[in-house]
């Protein structure tokens, strides 16, 4: 069994954090998305990984490099632009071959991993399994429509009058015969070959598709929001330990996670929490469900509900920042010099809320 994770795209829907990252590398709860899949992966059992690569292929790769640190072997697959999920299939078909494999979006995140659903896949007579699951609005996602007995009727692609709110989650398994599906279909109005079309394809023909539904949490972090529910869940179901420094006078709850060479002084940290590698808290409160990445400096304010990239510096702010998402190498501090003005230095596509 091998995989495909998929890790292209633009992320326009996450501008600007993305116009200087690719979006599977912004991190949950201090760690890319994109390393959790491919522990995720791993952790199923499989080592054999390509990962198809557009725009942010440089990124992409210098961030995961061969493999090696997790004990897998990546190969990285080109795609020339952005023709969808079932485009990147039919150039994966050298190195996926005839092995059965799961195809993985790099920007999902997946309460519980996959290793139970690769297992039933391997061991069963189907030649694909997709992952539904209920959701609020149907619209935005590929949707199945079951029988009684739960038989697929019909797949259709962000439809504008959905038949059930079953929306398929970006985790795929196929057997070689996806490779029929991919080069028989046409693309849709958006330009892509969808891999939901080759799926129906696949129903139409005759072949297995078995209709997993999973019932826990599942996020595909395209949206600011859905980075920061994302961040929520992991916070509360990782382990949490204690590797930097607590001075007397700060108070940690024990669901919190300090990492290496961290300092916490005369701060309160509320779980669940992580601070990153580096990163100095000093006078602050840091609420619950917050992730402050490595080499951060924290000082003189509150911060609650929000992540915060590398290399940030956040001072003296007299109001608590939440609900934020906050860039790489951002400063944000009170400013002494006159006039009493707001003074910013925003990427284009920022958005600020001030009080
Ligand atoms: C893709 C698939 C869609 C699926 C979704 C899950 O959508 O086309 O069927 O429901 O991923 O994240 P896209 O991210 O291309 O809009």
């Amino acid at each position: 069994m091998k995989a495909l994770v998929l890790s292209g795209g633009k992320g326009t829907r996450l501008y600007p954090l993305t116009y200087t990252r690719a979006k599977q590398l912004i991190p949950v709860a201090n760690k890319p998305v994109l390393f959790r899949v491919i522990e995720a992966i791993r952790d199923a059992g499989i080592t054999d990984i390509g990962i198809v690569v557009g725009d942010t292929a440089d990124e992409v790769m210098d961030a995961v490099g061969d493999g090696r640190r997790w004990g897998v072997k990546i190969t990285y697959i080109r795609q020339e632009a952005p023709l969808g999920l079932a485009h990147a299939v039919k150039i994966s078909q050298d190195f996926l071959t005839n092995d059965k494999f799961v195809m993985f979006l790099g920007d999902n995140v997946i309460q519980g991993g996959i290793t139970s659903l690769v297992d039933e896949f391997v061991n069963s007579d189907y030649n694909a399994q997709i992952v539904l699951t209920p959701v609020k609005e149907p619209q935005h996602y590929g949707v199945a429509e079951l029988d009684e007995e739960g038989n697929i009727i019909r797949l259709v692609e962000k439809p504008r009058n959905p038949r059930s709110n079953l929306a398929l989650v970006g985790i795929y398994m196929f057997d070689q015969h996806i490779f029929e599906a991919v080069n028989s279909i046409t693309p849709s109005w958006r330009g892509e070959l969808e891999i939901t079309d080759a799926i129906q394809w696949l129903v139409e023909h005759g072949y297995k598709v078995r209709p997993y539904i999973h019932t826990g949490w599942w996020i595909d972090t395209g949206k600011p929001i859905d980075m920061l529910e994302a961040n929520n869940r992991v916070l509360l179901e990782m382990e949490h330990e204690v590797r930097g420094y607590v001075d007397r006078d700060s108070k940690v709850d024990h669901n919190v996670t300090i990492e290496e060479g961290a300092e916490i002084i005369n701060s309160v940290v509320r779980g669940p929490s992580v601070i990153g590698r580096d990163t100095r808290i000093v006078n602050a409160y840091i609420g619950p469900f917050t992730s402050i990445y490595h080499d951060c400096h924290i000082e003189d304010c509150e911060i609650e509900h929000s992540i915060v990239l590398e290399n940030t510096t956040i001072v003296g702010i007299p109001h608590r920042i939440e609900d934020s998402l906050i860039g790489r190498n951002v400063e944000i501090r009170r400013s002494p010099i006159k006039p009493k003005a707001y003074k910013m230095t925003l990427g284009d596509n920022s958005k600020v809320g001030l009080l």
